[in-house]
């Protein structure tokens, strides 16, 4: 398979048409057997529940090409969980996991020449995605829904790769007490924009959210949970129920413990407590592991002992680790690779 002659070391995380996408079509209270289609435009009536009440929902995985040459996908039974739980909470239909799986390994042999080669350091990132697409005008859930999976070439999400981000304690919410920050609703991302625009015009890569209820406790960012290193070497996430159950979290995890035999704690962590970690990462399909070098409270300056010039050192061996694992370089553990080709 001859790839396409794309620039990708310098591709940057962007939309770029591929020439299949999945579409699969709810009606009647059924799924049909959906087809891959080189249609990337969608038609649907004005009053369309996704245009009038939000009712979408989507996930976001990788397809990486490992050293010895297969095309392969990362836990992808996670993600098709993990739209289950949108789903129910949105109250749209459940695309069946296997399904998921399976329209996710077609889609992406569909575009195999876009899938960059190793080590160029480019990946093709998935967006599997629902949305009500029948008319509604009460507010109730649509009775139509579309399920598309697309793909598209991407580098890294931030500019600058692994230079440590500054990060802005942020005066907003992305989301309410008992609402929908932990699943993926397109509406989650909707509440994030005037922030991130907003942290952009300071001269801020990402924002910090606190807990919507007593902002009091670190939960995520715009897109990628948090990881902690104290000064021991434990590695930390913050637990939250309105936070995005993040696979690459999860899994840094087992390997932080079973890989590098660290000490893991995931658990609230207050606000007041940052300054005392020695270093601080976003994880996330997008984000891998981005380093954070510092945060800003109100102007209050939090420098990380590991600094703004570098991945401190567990960052470091966390993400040779993970992505050794994506990339072949070291065995998965069970189930975690699903092959491709
Ligand atoms: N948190 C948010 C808000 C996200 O959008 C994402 C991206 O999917 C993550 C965390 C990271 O989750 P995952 O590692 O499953 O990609
Ligand atoms: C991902 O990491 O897959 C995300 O969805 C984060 C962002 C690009 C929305």
């Amino acid at each position: 398979m001859e790839k396409k002659n794309l620039d990708w070391a310098n591709i940057g995380f962007g939309y770029h048409e591929t020439d299949k996408r999945f579409v699969s079509n709810y009606k009647d209270g059924v799924w049909d057997e959906g087809a891959l289609t080189a249609d990337a435009n969608i038609v649907i009536n004005e009053c369309a529940g996704v245009l009038q009440y939000a009712q979408t929902c989507f996930e976001g995985m990788k397809a990486y090409t490992t050293e010895d040459g297969h095309i392969v996908t990362f836990r992808p039974d996670l993600n098709a969980q993990r739209m289950e739980d949108s789903c129910k909470r949105l109250e749209m239909p459940v695309f069946p996991k296997d399904r998921f799986v399976q329209a996710v390994a077609d889609v992406v042999a569909a575009n195999e020449a876009y899938v960059p080669p190793y080590g160029s350091g480019a990946t093709l990132y998935i967006r599997p995605y629902m949305f009500g697409s029948s008319s509604v005008i009460g507010v109730k859930p649509a009775e139509e829904y579309q399920f598309r999976i697309f793909t598209t070439p991407v580098g890294p999400y931030f500019k600058g790769g692994a230079k440590p981000l500054t990060i802005k304690v942020s005066d907003f919410d992305r989301a309410a007490p008992h609402g929908t920050g932990h699943i993926k609703a397109g509406l989650n991302y909707a509440m994030s924009l005037h922030a991130i625009i907003t942290a952009h015009e300071e001269g801020y890569d990402e924002n910090m959210y606190l807990d919507p209820g007593t902002r009091s406790k670190v939960e995520e960012t715009g897109g990628a949970n948090f990881l902690f290193v104290t000064k021991d070497n434990k590695v930390v996430t913050p637990k939250s129920g309105s936070i995005l159950p993040s696979i690459t979290r999860r899994s840094l995890m087992t390997v932080a413990k079973d890989y590098l035999g660290l000490e893991v704690e995931e658990r609230e962590v207050l606000l007041e407590e940052v300054k005392d970690f020695a270093e601080c990462g976003l994880c996330g399909t997008a984000a891998v592991i981005s380093p954070v070098g510092k945060v800003v409270d109100h102007g209050k300056e939090i420098v990380f002992p590991s600094g703004m010039n570098e991945m401190g050192p567990i960052t470091k061996k966390l993400y040779d680790t993970l992505t050794g694992i994506q990339m072949g370089r070291l065995e998965a553990p069970e189930g975690w690779i699903h092959v491709i080709k």
